[in-house]
């Protein structure tokens, strides 16, 4: 039988009684833009991740663009980042007017590394974006206490965070409750995907979360009123209506994918040529992705898709090397562990409906291949 990378058909088949009437509630009143489910999606996600402020918005690069566009920057300001991510992350940072600064990521977690980070600020660094990438924290507390030596703001890319945690100082911290601002994602693929795009940024500054809804609905909180240029970025009530029937699902799905998680640890273990993906022991991650490090990795991902097994390379060229930032003048071998990650990581399905008959199928793929 085929496996699917992630099976969206399973979970609407088990969460399809309480979606249908949650959507046909918002038809029936006919209020598809900033419907009632907004606001209550932005308290329940901002109470979710210990934050006193939701602001929901069109996308996850839209709620990183707007928490780098309430920094004013100006040309020649930089923001520090991860070159091992999603393109949004530094497109996001290029759009609100900033130079990207890479730096090299730590090889076991893939996330920003502290070291590289204070190396390269410089007087003209604004930020720091760290990613949570594949649902594992960044260093926020390391990252954090550099912030505040340098007046700097921090923009936590949370788009594959939802519901992930870190122990800072004995206490359970969540993606997006430190920074400056938490920018999440809601693309139908990720923990908590509605059925289209979508996004949230999450704030514990007022002033910050006033200003943030104002650009989202161009620049003005009264109509035909601006007070400067922002944008159209609302959520449709419809995926608020989506999002809010999934949220009391989130922690258990998290739960799902961290026990299929804990399973490949261990049945991978002992096979020569893959390694498991490292938790820091301060992390409690939510497996957006479960990524090992596979030798002949593009050898092994032909194996996999010839089985009818679906995996995925996020991601295969590090930002650094992206033709748009060929200007910025970096070069191949600059950021060795980031290359070498993009040439070795692969991602099998973890999604919590996964069977153990079928995730037994993907560990005997890889299994084959090695042996
Ligand atoms: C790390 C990261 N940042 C930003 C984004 C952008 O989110 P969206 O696709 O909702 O615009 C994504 C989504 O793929 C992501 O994975």
């Amino acid at each position: 039988m085929a496996v699917p990378l992630l099976d969206l058909r399973a979970q609407f088949d088990a969460i399809r009684d309480e979606v249908i009437p949650s959507l046909l509630a918002v038809v029936e009143r006919q209020q598809f833009i900033m419907g009632d489910e907004v606001g209550r999606l932005e308290q329940a996600v901002a109470a979710l991740c210990h934050a006193r402020h939701g602001i929901a918005c069109a996308s996850g690069t839209d709620a990183l663009w707007l928490s780098l566009k309430v920094l004013d920057l100006r040309p020649g300001d930089e923001v520090v980042t991860s070159p091992f991510t999603f393109f949004a992350t530094a497109g996001a940072i290029w759009n609100a007017g900033g130079t990207p600064v890479f730096v090299d990521i730590d090889p076991a977690t893939f996330n920003l590394d502290p070291e590289p980070v204070e190396a390269a600020l410089t007087s003209r660094t604004r930020a720091i974006v760290p990613v949570h990438l594949y649902g594992q924290m960044a260093p926020m507390d390391r990252l954090l206490a550099l912030a505040e030596g340098h007046g700097l703001a921090v923009i936590e890319d949370a788009a594959q965070a939802i519901g992930a945690r870190r122990r800072v100082g004995g206490a359970w911290r969540m993606a997006g409750e430190l920074g400056t601002t938490g920018a999440f994602s809601f693309f139908p693929s990720k923990n908590l995907g509605a059925w289209g795009d979508g996004g949230m940024i999450v704030t514990q500054d007022a002033a910050r979360a006033e200003r943030l809804r104002k650009l989202r609905t161009h620049g003005g909180a009264k109509q035909y009123h601006h007070e400067e240029v922002g944008t159209n970025s609302r959520l449709d009530t419809l995926q608020a209506a989506v999002l809010l029937a999934k949220l009391p699902h989130l922690a258990a799905w998290s739960e799902g994918r961290r026990r299929r998680a804990a399973r490949y640890d261990e049945a991978l273990a002992g096979v020569d040529g893959v390694r498991a993906p490292m938790v820091d022991p301060e992390n409690e991650p939510i497996y957006h992705q479960y990524t090992v490090r596979a030798q002949r990795r593009d050898a092994l991902k032909a194996h996999l898709a010839k089985l009818g097994i679906g995996c995925a390379v996020y991601y295969p060229t590090p930002l650094h090397l992206q033709p748009c930032f060929h200007d910025l003048g970096y070069r191949q071998g600059q950021f060795p562990q980031a290359e070498c990650a993009a040439r070795e990581v692969l991602s099998l399905p973890v999604y919590p409906e996964l069977s153990d008959p079928l995730q037994d199928q993907v560990v005997d793929a890889v299994r084959s291949f090695y042996a």
